[in-house]
């Protein structure tokens, strides 16, 4: 509890360009959680070098990340919109949990082994404790609640089996997160392949909507979509692509999935695809438009990096301390 509210965590990587999956599956949920709780929103950069990155565009899309963290809703004075890397926390936290959680844990997730099957060249020991940041993250700041997409789920769990996992040994030390899935948009798949989640590094550009991309490109993309032969509009497994078609048409209008089935009702695909590309298009263009704005204010940008870095390590460290302590790590003298 932070002032009486509860605390909220979450992040996303600023690997990659952003999709319409990480929108529709997270930020948006943020937006509509912000006023509830206290929240931290943070740009994992420590995250993103679990995989080779080029310095100077890693440096560029964290803080496009985070400028786009604003340009979606989220209002930097009463969010804590922070880079991880500027907390270091973040990472002497990670450490000590290193120390709670078994390898057989770690080898289950099937992050790591997709992405250790992906850069088979550069299996390294970040990638392989990639959930433990991941739950120091969550941990620092006591959060009650974490609002990601489904893919996320493992490691939630992970992160509260790691806190009760302590808690058990030392008391109530941590707060036991509780995930947050929005009903609509938890698992977006590709346009191309629904059934794979859309992912912001499909090597196939087509299956996956960029948050940066121009509406021509949106339309072209959702018309392009892969569905079947079946013809009619239903919401059903047996019809992936029409399926996602629909959750992404529900996410971005804020109506149910047979309310939209409904609408559709006795229209084709011909129909379907193109209201698709309109609704992610009313939905992408204010955000890309107040992302430009906002980008050239370069003041204000920094301004907001520096206050709620200090905000985030403030409480970070009075976690921290607490921790330290109790595995028996000496008081600092003052
Ligand atoms: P990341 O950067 O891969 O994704 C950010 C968020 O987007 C969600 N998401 C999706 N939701 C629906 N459909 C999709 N196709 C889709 N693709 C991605 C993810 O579930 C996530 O919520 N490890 C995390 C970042 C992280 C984090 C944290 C999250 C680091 N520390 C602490 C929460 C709490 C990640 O790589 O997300």
């Amino acid at each position: 509890m932070i002032d009486g509210k509860k605390v909220l965590f979450s992040g996303m990587q600023a690997t990659g360009n952003l999709t319409l999956g990480n929108y529709l599956g997270a930020l948006k949920n943020w937006i509509t959680l912000s006023d509830e709780y206290e929240c931290f929103y943070s740009v994992v950069d420590m995250h993103s070098i679990t995989v080779r990155q080029d310095p100077a565009t890693l440096r560029k899309r964290a803080r496009n990340l985070l400028t786009l963290y604003i340009a979606a809703g989220l209002d930097p004075e009463k969010n804590c919109i922070y880079y991880q890397s500027h907390v270091s926390g973040h990472a002497e936290l990670a450490w000590i949990l290193n120390c709670f959680t078994y390898m057989g844990e770690l080898n289950r997730m099937t992050q790591f082994k997709d992405k250790s099957a992906k850069h088979a060249d550069n299996i390294n020991a970040g990638l392989f404790t990639y959930p433990v940041l991941m739950a120091a993250d969550i941990l620092l700041y006591q959060a009650d609640v974490v609002p990601v997409g489904i893919d996320q789920m493992q490691h939630l769990e992970l992160t509260r089996n790691i806190a009760e996992r302590f808690n058990n040994i030392y008391g109530d030390v941590f707060t036991v997160p509780e995930a947050y899935i929005g009903k609509v948009g938890a698992k977006i798949m590709s346009l191309q392949e629904p059934s794979k989640k859309m992912s912001k590094s499909d090597e196939n550009p087509n299956g996956s909507i960029y948050l940066m991309d121009d509406p021509d490109t949106i339309m072209r993309k959702c018309k392009r979509a892969v569905t079947d032969s079946e013809g009619c509009i239903r919401y059903s497994d047996e019809q992936p692509g029409i399926k996602n078609l629909l959750d992404i048409y529900s996410a971005c209008t804020g109506k149910t999935p047979a309310e939209a089935v409904k609408e559709f009702e006795g229209k084709g695909y011909g129909e379907l695809k193109p209201a698709v590309g309109e609704a992610v298009i009313s939905v992408l263009k204010p955000l890309q438009d107040e992302f430009e704005r906002l980008s050239k204010d370069k003041a204000y940008i920094d301004s907001i990096i520096k206050e709620n870095a200090d905000k985030a390590n403030y409480y970070a460290t009075k976690t921290l301390r607490k921790v330290q302590r109790k595995v028996g790590f000496p008081d600092r003298i003052r």
